[in-house]
């Protein structure tokens, strides 16, 4: 199996599941990440562990289609059996997420349906939710939306600033994550009529 990732910045959700693959011995392969920003650190991780890299520089378009159309191009070279977002922060148009219909993951920084878009560590203080967390779930055309895979939940404790919680909810992401990409490949679930299936562990 064939996965390419796409990224905008640290990349360590990458890293993870770059890493995992690895240990574990996947019966698949990272074979590109891909970044919309040429500055992105996640890039030179990449490229050290012999993962192919590419930049589609999103700020030099003009429409969303444009853009849209060139990283498609670019991820479609590869091949991929499975595209992961791993911090690539652009919306996507909805032809583009079509293409990829259940072959596309993403990972949210929240317990989905709540706190859907950005900064949702201090949305989530400023709530007082007791637990927050982070939420794998297939692209769907509506950001953050998609049915979802799997959640880890932490604790929100007193004192939490957002850079504490934020680092607490990141750990959890980077075990939960590289799990879900797994069960993905290992064909364990599958997206079917916009739900996701789970298969028979009889
Ligand atoms: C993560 O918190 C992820 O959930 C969110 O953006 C952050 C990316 O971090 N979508 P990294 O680039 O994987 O380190």
């Amino acid at each position: 199996k064939r996965i390419v990732i796409l990224i905008s910045g640290r990349g360590s959700n990458m890293q993870a599941i770059v890493r995992a693959a690895r240990e574990e011995q996947w019966p698949a392969q990272i074979v590109a990440v891909i970044s919309n920003r040429s500055d992105a650190a996640g890039l030179e991780y990449a490229s050290n562990n012999g993962i192919a890299t590419e930049v589609i520089p999103s700020k030099q378009y003009t429409t969303r289609e444009s853009f849209d159309a060139d990283l498609r191009e670019a991820i479609d070279r590869f091949t991929p059996d499975l595209v992961v977002l791993a911090g690539f922060m652009r919306i996507l148009t909805p032809d583009f997420v079509a293409h990829y219909k259940g072959r596309m993951l993403n990972i949210h920084p929240s317990l989905l349906p709540d706190f859907p878009g950005l900064h949702t560590h201090q949305r989530a203080l400023d709530a007082g939710v007791k637990e927050h967390g982070a939420t794998v779930h297939f692209v769907t055309a509506e950001l953050d939306h998609g049915p979802t895979v799997a959640r880890a939940t932490v604790p929100v404790l007193p004192g939490d600033t957002e850079d504490v919680l934020s680092a607490r909810v990141l750990e959890q992401e980077h075990r939960l994550y590289p799990q879900a990409v797994r069960e993905f490949i290992d064909g364990t679930y599958r997206m079917e009529n916009g739900r996701v299936v789970f298969a028979d562990v009889a």
